[in-house]
Formats: C-alpha cells, sequence, structure tokens
C-alpha cells in the first residue's frame, strides 16, 4: 500500500545489485511512495548485478560511481541533480564490501590492504559523500541520509571480521556529521542496524544461515527482511520523522535487546553434547 510519503522528493540509491538487495526493495518503494532518484553502483556492479530492470521498472536513470571516488562522488552528486531537476532530499548508502571476508581470513590473521579497502569502501565512503554533499550544498533543508549498519559494530558477532570495525566507524560518522550537517543546514543522519538478511553481501559470511536461524529464534518479533528494512528507510526519507538524526535505529525484530529466549534455549540445549568446532 502506498501513502505518497516521498510525493515531490528527489533521492540517490546506492547499493542496488540484483532484486535481493535491500536498496532494490528501497528503490521499489521509494518509486511506489512518489519520489524521483538515480540509481548508482560500481561500473563491475552493473555488468554483474541486473540494476538496469530496477531502472526501467522505477523510471530512473543510472550512474556509475565507486563511492570511494571523490571524483566519481562528485560528478554524481552534480549529475544527479541535473537529472531530477534540483537538490536532493533523500540519500541511501547501502553499500558494504571485505575482501578479508570473501577471501575467509580470520579476524586475528587479516589483510591490511583489504582491511584499509573495507574501511575505505564501507565506512569512509560515507563520509566522502557527506562531505562533497555539504560542499555542493546539494541537499535541501531538512534532507535525510540513511545508511545501512549492522549490531557486530556493538557486540562481537562470531565471523563478521573487519566489517564490524567499518560498521562502528559508519555510525560514528552519522553522528558526527550529523551535528554539523544538522546545526547547518538541518540536514538528518541516520544509520538502520538491520537483521542479518539473505542477500549478496549476507550470504558472504560464512554460517549466515545458521546466524540467520539463531536471531530468529532470539528476536520476539523475527528477523527483519529486506522488504521491511526497506519500510523504515521510507519513513526516514519522509517528513514524519524530521526530528530524528545523529541515531543508530535497530530494525532486527528486538534481537539488540535479548540476552537468552525460550526458543534459542529450546534448541540450544539439544546441542549441548555436541562437539565444539574451530575458534575462528
Ligand atoms: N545482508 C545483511 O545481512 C545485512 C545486515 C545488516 C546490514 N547490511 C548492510 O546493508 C547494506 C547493503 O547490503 P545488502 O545486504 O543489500 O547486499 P548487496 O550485496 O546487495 O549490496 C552491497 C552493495 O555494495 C555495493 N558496493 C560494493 N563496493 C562498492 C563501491 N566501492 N562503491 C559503490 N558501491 C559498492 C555492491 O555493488 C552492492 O550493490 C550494506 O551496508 C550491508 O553491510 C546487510
Amino acid at each position: 500500500m502506498s501513502y505518497n510519503l516521498l510525493k515531490g522528493k528527489r533521492g540517490i540509491i546506492f547499493g542496488a545489485l540484483n532484486e535481493k538487495s535491500i536498496a532494490w526493495k528501497v528503490a521499489e518503494q521509494a518509486h511506489e511512495e512518489g519520489a524521483v532518484f538515480t540509481l548508482t553502483n560500481t561500473p563491475i556492479a552493473l555488468r554483474y548485478g541486473n540494476i538496469n530492470d530496477l531502472a526501467t521498472a522505477t523510471n530512473s536513470q543510472v550512474i556509475p560511481a565507486d563511492a570511494t571516488s571523490i571524483e566519481d562522488l562528485s560528478m554524481l552528486l552534480d549529475k544527479s541533480q541535473q537529472i531530477l531537476g534540483g537538490k536532493i532530499d533523500f540519500i541511501l548508502h547501502s553499500i558494504g564490501m571485505s575482501m578479508n571476508v570473501r577471501k575467509g581470513l580470520k579476524y586475528d590473521n587479516i589483510n591490511y590492504d583489504f582491511y584499509h579497502k573495507t574501511i575505505d569502501i564501507s565506512a569512509i565512503s560515507f563520509h566522502k559523500l557527506l562531505q562533497l554533499a555539504r560542499e555542493k550544498d546539494a541537499i535541501n533543508e531538512w534532507g535525510s541520509v540513511v545508511a545501512l549498519s549492522y549490531v557486530a559494530a556493538q557486540r562481537t558477532l562470531y565471523r563478521y571480521n573487519d566489517m564490524a570495525d567499518a560498521k562502528a566507524m559508519l555510525e560514528s560518522i552519522a553522528r558526527s556529521f550529523g551535528y554539523i550537517y544538522g546545526r547547518d543546514k538541518k540536514v538528518r543522519i541516520n544509520t538502520i542496524s538491520q537483521s542479518p538478511t539473505m542477500t549478496t553481501a549476507g550470504s558472504g559470511v560464512k554460517g549466515i544461515d545458521g546466524l540467520m536461524d539463531f536471531t530468529e529464534r532470539m528476536s520476539p518479533l523475527g528477523n527483519a527482511t529486506a522488504e521491511e528494512c526497506a519500510g523504515y528507510c521510507i519513513t526516514l526519507f519522509s517528513d514524519l520523522t524530521k526530528k530524528v538524526t545523529m541515531q543508530n535505529l535497530f530494525h532486527d525484530g528486538g534481537f539488540s535487546s535479548m540476552g537468552m529466549s525460550y526458543n534459542a534455549m529450546s534448541q540450544y540445549t539439544k546441542g549441548l553434547n555436541a562437539e565444539v568446532g574451530d575458534d575462528e
């Protein structure tokens, strides 16, 4: 059901790779809610994914950009304003990548070049985007910027590796820049901390099935889906949340406030005699 929550708003959506991507669902719902926007991803992702189908379905244009490149981000902000006919009202940063995770390197044996890349792609790109947008005065007053995070920023979760460090930094950037951009231009900046979700990035984390089963059992409302996450993003882009800023907002069915649930305990006690695996 649509409520016209984003009628007349212009946006930029980063990170739609394929139908499973959280950004894909956000684009679909933003379109339904009356927004116009540009879509962006890396040139490689444009080749491997099917973002052009999404562009056709949402009547939007795709602008290739690597979110670690200042030149690309600058061109993206300029072009988006030209195409959409004015300043931007909302931006979704839905970007994450770790070569250490991809290559199966453990946290106590990571490759530092990969580590730099993880932080640059998954966190510093957010700062670059905000700094450029502010320099160019590209976002309208009461605009809204959302980045996607994960509870591993606060708590250690087996195998999340250097992405945990990137998410902690991402959330800190939202607070630090949220102060400056809010004070000067009334732009709000938040992160949404989403449940584990079976997307391309999510499936890169070894053992995501087990993790999703655990968080499903631990959360009173169950895991939040990509579609539900998109719905939450839309509320944050809308005028109904104008005074929400500098927050990390958990969208996880209650997982982050739980210690132990009946469902998880029942499952755990079944396996008490099972052999303990490796200690990554
Ligand atoms: N899937 C999960 O379990 C989960 C949970 C919490 C948070 N998140 C976060 O949600 C966001 C979206 O991930 P997703 O799960 O939809 O997976 P996804 O793989 O569909 O999206 C990740 C996107 O990042 C893009 N990307 C990678 N490097 C880039 C670069 N240099 N410049 C621009 N874009 C780049 C990829 O092309 C891809 O589109 C990420 O920040 C991820 O960490 C995911």
